[in-house]
């Protein structure tokens, strides 16, 4: 029997070709000081200028911090919310991809001294809701606008952590495909791959439920005819503004069902190498659903059905399910994204630790279908060593 499933989500989202513009209305009711989360390639990009010009139009006093570093571990997420708590803003504002959106989040319940970053690692929902959040995503993407997550590193684990705690979950969200209108290709192929894999895993989750299913299969069909369109034609706008739309969506399964061992397996690749989440998770997409393919081939023939346009609904299970491997593997090879550890100079006796440190996200292990042994996870790590 399925048991209860559940889905929270952000309050009011705005989505369309003018969406930022709602900005203005969004502020209006009583907000004295706003904060603006972004990083410097999104300042240097010229995407916090229009922000800007509304609340300035708006006459409201505002703070950018803009020193957020790529995928930030939880020391230097901590130095950002020290340096937030001083602007004593009643308003966050992130404009950023996964790291920016994530240490937003962070801000908005740890914006007293009664609890740190370390503290939520240990006991994930001991702080609460302080100050309102409006998320601008500028990568599509972690869909972390829409998810109660928030992911940082943890250099003596050599690994990444998601702290869980739906007080995060944003307030306000504002998709506007102008902000990944310029995305440079290689940052757009690794986000679209990670808004990838957040709907094929949760689509086969063992948390998987008819709320998450609605949004995974839909984010899946988005992203799937759309992600190597919105990558390599800039003129693109409308394949931009689905994979926006789809990368929220994936968000919003993550939420409601949850990720896979793609992920589980991938969060030792960014703690210990660095390598940039989407990039982590592209390696691993193939390998894991070639393992998982046996528990779950009866789910990649559904999602066979609902994606492959003009496809051939009287093929057997395994040829739908074999389709759709092969057409993960063949997007991520046409985007150009490293498939092997060898790139990132991962040398081979590193294995033991990776396996080790992978086995330990049994936050997300517990949802694939089909069980990881060390045994495999070993067998994984190594095809694509
Ligand atoms: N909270 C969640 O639910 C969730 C889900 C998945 C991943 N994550 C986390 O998110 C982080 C990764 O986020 P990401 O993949 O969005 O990348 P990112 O935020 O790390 O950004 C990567 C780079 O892209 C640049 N960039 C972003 N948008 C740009 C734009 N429009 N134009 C030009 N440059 C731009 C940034 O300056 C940065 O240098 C990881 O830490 C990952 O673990 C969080
Ligand atoms: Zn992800």
């Amino acid at each position: 029997m399925l048991a209860d499933y559940q889905l929270k989500m952000p309050k009011n989202i705005n989505a369309g070709e003018h969406a930022l513009e709602q900005l203005a209305g969004i502020i209006a009711n009583g907000v004295k000081k706003i904060v603006i989360f972004t990083d410097k390639g999104i300042l240097g990009a010229g995407l916090v200028d229009v922000p800007k010009a509304i609340i300035e139009e708006a006459g409201i006093d505002y703070t950018i911090i803009s020193d957020i570093p790529a995928e930030p571990n939880y020391h230097e997420a901590q130095a950002m919310i020290d340096e937030f708590k001083k602007q004593e803003a009643d308003f966050i504002i992130a404009i950023g991809g996964g790291s920016v959106m994530d240490v937003a989040k962070l801000s908005s319940i740890l914006a007293t001294d009664e609890y740190t970053v370390k503290d939520l690692l240990d006991e994930p929902l001991l702080a609460k809701k302080q100050i309102t959040s409006l998320m601008i995503p500028t990568t599509a993407g972690t869909g972390a606008e829409a998810t109660p997550n928030s992911i940082v590193g943890v250099p003596e684990k050599d690994l990444k952590i998601g702290i869980v705690n739906p007080e995060m979950i944003a307030d306000y969200v504002i998709l506007d495909s102008r902000m990944i209108k310029n995305l440079p290709k290689p940052i757009a192929a690794a986000t679209g791959v990670d808004a990838l894999c957040h709907a094929i895993e949760c689509f086969t989750s063992a948390k998987a439920n008819p709320i998450s299913n609605t949004f995974a299969l839909e984010a899946l069909d988005l992203i799937m005819n759309n992600l190597v369109e919105a990558c390599t034609n800039p003129e693109a706008l409308k394949a931009k503004s689905d994979m926006l739309l789809g990368s929220f969506y994936a968000g919003v399964a993550i939420t409601s069902s949850g990720t896979t061992a793609v992920h589980a397996l991938s969060y030792p690749l960014g703690g210990k190498y660095h390598i940039a989440h989407g990039v982590s998770n592209a390696m691993l997409l193939t390998p894991v659903m070639k393992f998982n393919e046996p528990a779950i081939k009866d789910l990649l023939a559904i999602a066979y059905d609902r994606v492959v346009k003009n496809g051939n609904k009287d093929l057997s299970v395994d040829e739908k399910s074999g389709y759709m491997i092969n057409q993960l593997e063949e997007m991520v090879k046409v985007l150009e994204i490293p498939t092997s550890l060898k790139t990132f100079n991962v040398p081979e006796e590193d294995l033991d630790g990776l396996v080790a440190a992978g086995m330990e996200v049994t936050r997300l292990l517990v949802n694939n279908k089909r069980e990881v042994t060390p045994k495999d996870a070993r067998k994984i790590y190594l095809e694509i060593m």
